[in-house]
């Protein structure tokens, strides 16, 4: 086994745009997240999560850098070379509704991963696999035959989750996945989340905007600010020492105070630059310094 479940080395994405200029939406990335660990990845709309998301699960091929899995560099595999390393991280995303098909039962949806991979036959067995994990994100036997929009948006996620853990992954990637929630059932799918991660020794890759959500969930945090990573480390320590002038924007304009009224409001207001450069220039790379123990803050 290796050190590290993920580990991303100086994984770049830059989208060229028709007139020459271009967004460079990830840029020198390098992360690493262990087994069971919660690595949140915070930062403004538009500061490359989602790129970086799409990056590691191999939907986006990157500018370059790399991404491994259990120490396997997987950046160059195609299609088939992946499929063995695609049951292993999943992904969930924000909104659970684009996710299901609205004409198949949900039960239909989540046994399809299995029928996919040849981990079951229709039948009994599949039933029954499939039943089990809707009673392990706390959803009835019954509710296998019900369509998505049968659902409220938090039961609609437990779906999502039981779907993307059907075939018992390592890595869970989730892209905003409770923001859309209300508060308390953001909080019931928090936990489902956090229990799974020990029953299933689970790492996620927890991406938000929403500090409260990385206060309880995470045990590392990167904080992202256009396109590189300006602060990574244990959450205590970028919570209670947050050191780049960023990150501290970033806590002040959420106060650890009534987490309801925090994530009513934008992160911070103020305008963020463009990650657009014209052609020929690009941004000037971070030089990220160890301030603490496994805390690097980037050098300003
Ligand atoms: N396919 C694309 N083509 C051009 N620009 C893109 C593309 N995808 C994302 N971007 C840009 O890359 C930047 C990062 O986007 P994204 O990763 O979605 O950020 P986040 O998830 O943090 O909001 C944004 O400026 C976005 O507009
Ligand atoms: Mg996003």
């Amino acid at each position: 086994m290796s050190k590290y479940l993920l580990e991303t080395e100086g994984l770049t994405k830059t989208f060229p745009l028709a007139d020459g200029s271009s967004v460079h939406a990830v840029e020198n990335v390098s992360i690493q997240v262990n087994h069971s660990e919660t690595l949140a990845i915070v930062g403004e709309s538009g500061c490359g999560k989602s790129t970086l998301a799409n990056l590691v699960c191999r939907l986006l091929d990157p500018t370059s850098g790399r991404v491994k899995l259990n120490g396997e560099d997987i950046t160059s595999l195609n299609t088939t070379a992946m499929r063995p390393y695609r049951r292993e991280m999943q992904m969930i995303f924000q909104d659970p509704y684009a996710s299901l098909d609205p004409r198949r039962t949900v039960g239909d949806s989540v046994s399809e991963p299995l029928l996919i991979h040849g981990q079951a036959k229709r039948g009994a067995e599949l039933q029954d696999r499939v039943a089990s994990l809707f009673s392990k994100v706390g959803l009835q036997e019954d509710d296998m035959e019900r369509f998505p929009h049968q659902f409220s948006g938090g039961q609609r996620q437990r779906v999502c989750i039981a779907r993307a853990l059907t075939l018992a992954p390592k890595l869970v990637i989730a892209d905003e996945s409770v923001s859309a929630l209300d508060v308390s059932v953001q909080a019931q799918v928090i936990n489902l989340m956090m229990d799974l991660q020990d029953e299933m020794k689970l790492s996620y890759l927890f991406i938000t905007h929403d500090l409260a959500v990385v206060e309880r969930m995470a045990h590392r945090v990167a904080v992202m600010y256009l396109g590189q990573v300006v602060e990574i480390g244990p959450r205590a320590a970028v919570f209670e020492n947050p050191t780049h002038s960023y990150t501290r924007k970033l806590l002040d304009a959420a106060p650890i105070a009534d987490p309801r009224q925090r994530r009513e409001r934008p992160l911070l207001t103020g305008e963020i630059p463009s990650p657009r450069w014209p052609k020929g220039e690009a941004p000037q790379l971070v030089n990220l310094v160890e301030v603490g123990d496994g805390h690097l803050v980037a050098k300003e």
